[in-house]
């Protein structure tokens, strides 16, 4: 039996299908589609295939099964790992995406779009079952079961690579306990990653799946963004260019002043809620929107979360303070209260760009980059992995500059560069006015 007291491990995607051949032959199509527009992949599969630098690596993945991520298990399969793959959130799988993978020769994947808990952690046990010796976690779940419940596997693991925000976050609480036992890099937090998936990525994609979802238009509304970090920062850019005008919520004085002096509204909770029309939250933190929100919000209101977890709003409380809940779109869920009001919740909130029905995720371009950096880190786990004791690493710089230059270089975008002379002055104290 396993440990998650099953008899018989989770299986892979296909014996979840009716039809798996005529869903792989159309997640392949989404996966053609995508790396058309991910040009740092292509320049690394060229590099991968010839290369070969993962002959002999296990890869154990969880991640948002899309085209996307699809594309990056396909260059580590190239350069010459098996692996592994299941997702990382319950919603956010694409089953023909997952079959398209799982029909590759050196990639089994066990992601099923929408399971409960007790097969999430199932699919999660078959890819540790393969006996990863790299791992690729958006979210720590992987590293997590990893340590609790097969710790006998980590001697043999070279390291990781953690995809977000939330993920780093519990990686480094893990590591100040001293409880992480091997090397991990933040690919969250280079610039590669963060500056472009994090603020136009999560900015774009979860206004275009709101509005798709919903059928509503941004202009003229009032939308409360909770969290001006780089996902918050991106939404409010993104929101008032569609001519919404936005309030932002926050926690940290200086990104409180950030907000204003970028123009605009910032308010407590508790007042934005008796103003605002959309509430997305961005923080990564749970119950930013509870029972005393709900209590003050307008009819029709949405309530989407673009965060990593489905805690950030409350919706316990909400349920338990709806008369009626019913389902008032595809992807949208009203909780109508004694008074008539409906406050209506989106991709039951989860983050939204991902999970809502018609979620794609974040744009091709802009994945390409996050992924190009998540590829090389792997390929230096494996090429320098002596250098790495068990701990969170920033990603080296060297790496981010190098899939900063492929893309430039395919945008066909020239900089500059340093002179001697400037390097040096750059490099010195001991030159004044
Ligand atoms: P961040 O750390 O840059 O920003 C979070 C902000 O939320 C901080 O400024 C913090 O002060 C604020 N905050 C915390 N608690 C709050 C509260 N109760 N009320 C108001 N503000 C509060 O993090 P980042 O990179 O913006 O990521 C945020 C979340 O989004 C994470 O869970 C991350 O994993 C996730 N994420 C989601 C993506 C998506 O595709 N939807 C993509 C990338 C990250």
């Amino acid at each position: 039996m396993s440990e998650t007291g099953r008899d018989e491990p989770y299986p892979p995607v296909t014996e979840h299908l009716d039809d798996p051949e005529a869903a792989a032959e159309e997640g392949r199509r989404k996966m053609e589609w995508a790396l058309q527009h991910m040009p740092i992949l292509t320049e690394l599969r060229a590099e991968f295939e010839s290369e070969r630098p993962l002959d002999g690596q296990t890869v154990g993945m969880a991640m948002h099964v899309e085209a996307k991520t699809a594309n990056l298990v396909e260059l580590l399969a190239v350069g010459g790992a098996d692996v592994a793959i299941t997702g990382c959130n319950p919603l956010s799988t694409h089953d023909d995406v997952s079959a398209a993978l799982d029909a590759n020769d050196s990639v089994t994947s066990y992601a099923v779009r929408g399971v409960d808990d007790d097969d999430y952690y199932a699919a999660i046990e078959s890819v540790i079952g393969h006996e990863p010796t790299i791992t690729v976690d958006d979210g720590m779940d992987m590293v997590a079961a990893i340590h609790e419940e097969y710790p006998e596997l980590i001697d043999s693991i070279l390291g990781g690579c953690e995809e977000t925000t939330t993920g780093v976050h519990r990686l480094r609480a893990m590591d100040d306990d001293g409880a992480l036992e091997y090397p991990v890099f933040a690919v969250n937090d280079t610039p590669m990653k963060r500056l472009f998936d994090n603020v136009h990525g999560t900015g774009e994609a979860s206004l275009a799946t709101i509005a798709m979802t919903t059928n509503l238009s941004w202009a003229g509304k009032d939308v409360v963004v909770a969290g001006y970090g780089y996902c918050g920062k991106g939404v409010a850019g993104k929101a008032a260019g569609q001519n919404a005008n936005v309030i932002v919520c926050e926690v940290d004085p200086r990104k409180a002043l950030e907000a204003h002096m970028e123009g605009y509204d910032v308010m407590p909770m508790a007042e934005a809620a008796e103003v605002g029309d959309v509430f997305l939250t961005t923080t990564g933190n749970r119950d930013v929107i509870t029972e005393e929100h709900f209590e003050k919000m307008g009819d029709g209101v949405l309530l989407a979360n673009a965060g990593h977890f489905d805690v950030e709003i409350n919706l316990e409380q909400l349920d338990e303070m709806a008369a009626d809940r019913y389902e008032a779109r595809d992807g949208v869920e009203a909780y109508e209260m004694d008074d008539g009001r409906r406050l209506n919740v989106l991709a039951e909130g989860r983050l939204v760009n991902l999970a809502a029905p018609i979620a794609l995720g974040h744009p091709a371009e802009v994945m390409d980059q996050s992924f190009g950096v998540q590829a090389v880190c792997v390929r230096e786990l494996v090429e320098n992995d002596a250098e790495y004791d068990a701990g969170v690493y920033d990603v080296p710089d060297e790496l981010d500059r190098e899939v900063a230059e492929i893309k430039l270089d395919a945008e066909g975008v020239g900089f500059d560069g340093l002179s001697e002379e400037q390097r040096e002055y750059m490099g010195s104290w001991q030159h004044g006015t």
